[in-house]
């Protein structure tokens, strides 16, 4: 009997419509375009505004817009992952509240939290579902509200962040389409550079530590960006080697998108060309665990049945990886 992989058979994803620009950040805090341009690539990012309203708004359009263009009861659906840095609330699940307002009356769901790796972690750990044969319909969505844990009063974290995300259905191949192979890391003593100081069991919230902003994303910028440009690179390079792929087998590389530099540095160590880099910091900024499912909906008409994609990502906890994956499907 042939090995049941996991496939993607559509993707879809959803940014709000209020645009950040560089421009207006400049009136907010001390920087300019130049600045952000040179040192991240970004040049604005997308905001989601109004009352009450969470990652979950992101998961649901995505959701609603993947259900739709592959023909999907919502019924069908087996399992819907969430990665998420900021869910709707610490519980319920924001997986659950998407699955609910999108009617996935038989799914089960849940969150899982890896920082900027956390579409990688979800992929991977949906794609064991279908691969197990326990399932035939799971949907992994990668989705942050940035926007909520930021400081826009400080010009380290706030030119990088934005709001975003989207989905992908996963259904079981015969034929060797989908996951291939992954590596996942992890390394908890990155938490000093990288984290969120209250809000969580640890220190629940008080006036004081509203006071002392510690609600808000705290990020040692050039540590992380350190590990992140020796980490990502390695281990992009490690799954190309593992699998033997030369640069040339790759058709795409499809980085999280948190700094070009970071991005650029990856694709050199894999000796890939920039045309075959997905790209869109520029117009999103890091929206986190959006940022790759993001990249695939954008880039989805230039992709090809049979394609050879590495995925990558490195973020806070410290957590990085790759995965390798055949595209499924022709649009
Ligand atoms: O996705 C999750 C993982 N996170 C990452 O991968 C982020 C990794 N880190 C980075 O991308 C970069 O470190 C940053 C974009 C955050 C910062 O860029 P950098 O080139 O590492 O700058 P830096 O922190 O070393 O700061 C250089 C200078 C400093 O001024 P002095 O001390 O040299 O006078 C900063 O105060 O740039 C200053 N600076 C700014 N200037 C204008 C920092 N932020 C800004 C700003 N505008 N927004």
């Amino acid at each position: 009997m042939s090995k049941i992989t996991a496939a993607i058979k559509g993707i879809h994803g959803w940014v709000p419509d209020y645009i950040l620009t560089n421009e207006e950040l400049t009136t907010m805090v001390d920087t300019s375009d130049e600045w952000i341009t040179t040192r991240t690539g970004i040049k604005e990012r997308r905001i989601l505004k109004g009352q009450d309203q969470g990652t979950s708004v992101i998961g649901v359009h995505a959701v609603k817009g993947l259900l739709e263009k592959t023909g999907t009861r919502a019924e069908d659906i087996d399992l819907i992952i969430c990665a998420t840095t900021t869910p709707d609330m610490l519980f319920p699940a924001t997986a659950n509240i998407i699955a609910n307002q999108v009617g996935a009356v038989n799914a089960f769901s849940y969150d899982l939290q890896a920082a900027c790796s956390g579409f990688l972690y979800a992929l991977s750990t949906g794609a064991q579902f279908i691969e197990t044969g326990k399932y035939q319909k799971i949907i992994v969505v990668g989705a942050d509200k940035m926007s909520s844990i930021i400081d826009y009063e400080d010009r380290t974290t706030c030119i990088i962040f934005g709001d975003g995300g989207g989905a992908v259905l996963l259904e079981p191949s015969k034929e060797g389409y989908g996951v291939l192979d992954s590596i996942l890391r992890s390394d908890g003593s990155g938490e000093p550079h990288l984290h969120m100081k209250a809000g969580g069991s640890r220190r629940p919230a008080t006036h004081q530590t509203i006071e002392e902003k510690q609600h808000f994303v705290y990020q040692e910028g050039a540590a992380v960006f350190k590990f992140a440009v020796i980490n990502m690179a390695d281990v992009s390079a490690e799954i190309m080697e593992k699998n033997n792929l030369k640069p040339e087998d790759v058709s795409w590389l499809v980085p999280h998108q948190a700094n070009k530099r970071i991005i650029d540095a990856t694709a050199n160590r894999m000796g890939i060309t920039n045309g075959k880099v997905m790209l869109n910091i520029h117009r999103y900024g890091n929206t986190t665990s959006g940022t790759i499912p993001l990249c695939l909906f954008d880039y989805e008409s230039n992709l090809k049945k049979g394609d050879n994609l590495i995925l990558s990502a490195f973020g806070g906890g410290f957590t990085w990886g790759s995965v390798y994956l055949k595209w499924g499907y022709d649009t």
